[in-house]
């Protein structure tokens, strides 16, 4: 499907706003929510591990107001086309985006929220396949609108990130874990966050580089989620888990997966390996970052790239140059981000690196791979908000 996103936030506003007025007129309230980025921690957060992400300036934007029915029409500007469904389960549209929408107004119900029909127009400009959790912003914004439009935010946040998790879940054929969703409904500006997936506490790390930026890039391979991988990956996490006899493999050690190597595949081995590892390489981060040791910080997101390509597999070809190329060019710290599948590699880069950096991974990519990659400065930012 052909998609169109606008760079610039007021463009975007003004885009909606405009076809809000055309095909509902009038107008209604904005909300807004956050892709994220996730420093380390990955495919951690359904081990209840930890993670340590935070929200960025990309985002989805919506206008919407109640129409006064039991009907919802919503409008992607992003995707040139329109959706209509009513709000009991057998209502469910067609189009996979009006899906993560719908997802939300049942999950809201089921948990005993009211949510009546409304009118809304909305677009993004969050990179989609990127690997920056675009339908986790889209279930977020339109989260916080239901709570906020017909809840008097009674619902807390850690439930609306629930009821976007749901949605993948019951909705979307994804059984993902809660970082997404959590990143874009709590999300801060100028501050990363470390969660623990199995107590749900978290908390704010005010996110100031020393002489280093942050960015991604983008090898816009598309990856999809659902019916992908990424449900295979957790059911060896659950049935490692199953067979130690514990919940998640938050409680597992090495030593207790060695003594079990010949009871497993070698498969799901390989994965309990990388997640068991992964859990620390959360903790040393965060703890390095304190320090301003990048050195360490850049070294465990070398090492969770090379897990997440050889043991946990979820890499790609054109991922695994990039991150050759940032370890050939001296970059500190390089790792494929998100899922996996595709999407892009998040780099830590010294400043008098950056420019350098980024010029030689576009010029060696483009020539390998006929297209050229997208770098994308990491600003963080606030996550799900009304803005009018
Ligand atoms: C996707 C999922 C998250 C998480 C990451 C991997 O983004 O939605 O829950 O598992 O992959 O860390």
């Amino acid at each position: 499907m052909k998609t169109e996103q606008h760079e610039c936030s007021s463009c975007m506003e003004q885009k909606i706003k405009e076809e809000f007025a055309t095909r509902f007129g009038g107008e209604g309230i904005f909300y807004a929510s956050a892709g994220r980025i996730n420093l380390i921690g990955e495919h951690t957060d359904y081990n209840g591990g930890f993670v340590f992400p935070g929200a960025i300036d990309k985002i989805i934007e919506a206008e919407i107001r109640p129409n006064g029915t039991d009907h919802v029409r919503v409008f992607s500007i992003d995707i040139n086309e329109s959706a209509e469904f009513g709000l009991n389960e057998e209502d469910a549209p067609t189009q996979s985006w009006a899906r993560y929408i719908f997802g939300v107004c049942r999950e809201t119900i089921k948990r005993g929220g009211k949510v009546e029909g409304f009118d809304a127009v909305f677009a993004g400009n969050v990179p989609l396949g990127a690997g920056l959790s675009s339908s986790a912003a889209l279930e977020s914004c339109f989260a916080y609108a239901v709570n906020d439009l017909f809840n008097d935010n009674k619902i807390d946040k850690f439930e609306l990130a629930r009821i976007g998790q749901s949605t993948e879940h019951n909705y979307c054929g994804v059984n993902c874990g809660i970082m997404d969703q959590f990143a874009s409904v709590f999300g801060k500006k100028d501050c990363l966050m470390r969660l623990d997936c199995r107590s749900m506490e978290f908390e704010y790390f005010p996110f100031k580089l020393d002489g280093y930026k942050l960015v991604l890039v983008d090898s816009r391979v598309k990856h999809e989620l659902a019916d992908s991988p990424y449900n295979k990956r957790r059911q060896s996490c659950e049935r490692v888990a199953a067979k130690l006899g514990i919940e998640t493999l938050r409680d597992a050690s090495m030593d207790d997966l060695i003594a079990i190597k010949d009871q497993i595949s070698e498969e799901d081995y390989m994965r309990a390996e990388y997640v068991i590892g992964e859990k620390q390489r959360v903790l040393d981060v965060c703890d390095a970052l304190g320090r301003g040791d990048y050195a360490t910080v850049g070294e465990r997101m070398y090492q969770t790239h090379a897990g997440m390509s050889k043991l946990y597999e979820v890499s790609c070809e054109e991922l695994d140059f990039l991150n050759d190329l940032a370890k050939e060019c001296g970059v500190t710290g390089s790792r494929i981000m998100g899922g996996g599948f595709g999407g892009c590699t998040i780099n830590l880069v010294k400043d008098d690196l950056y420019d350098s950096f980024t010029a030689t991974a576009v010029k060696k990519f483009n020539e390998k791979y006929g297209h050229e990659p997208k770098i994308i400065p990491v600003v963080i930012s606030d996550g799900a908000r009304r803005l009018s």
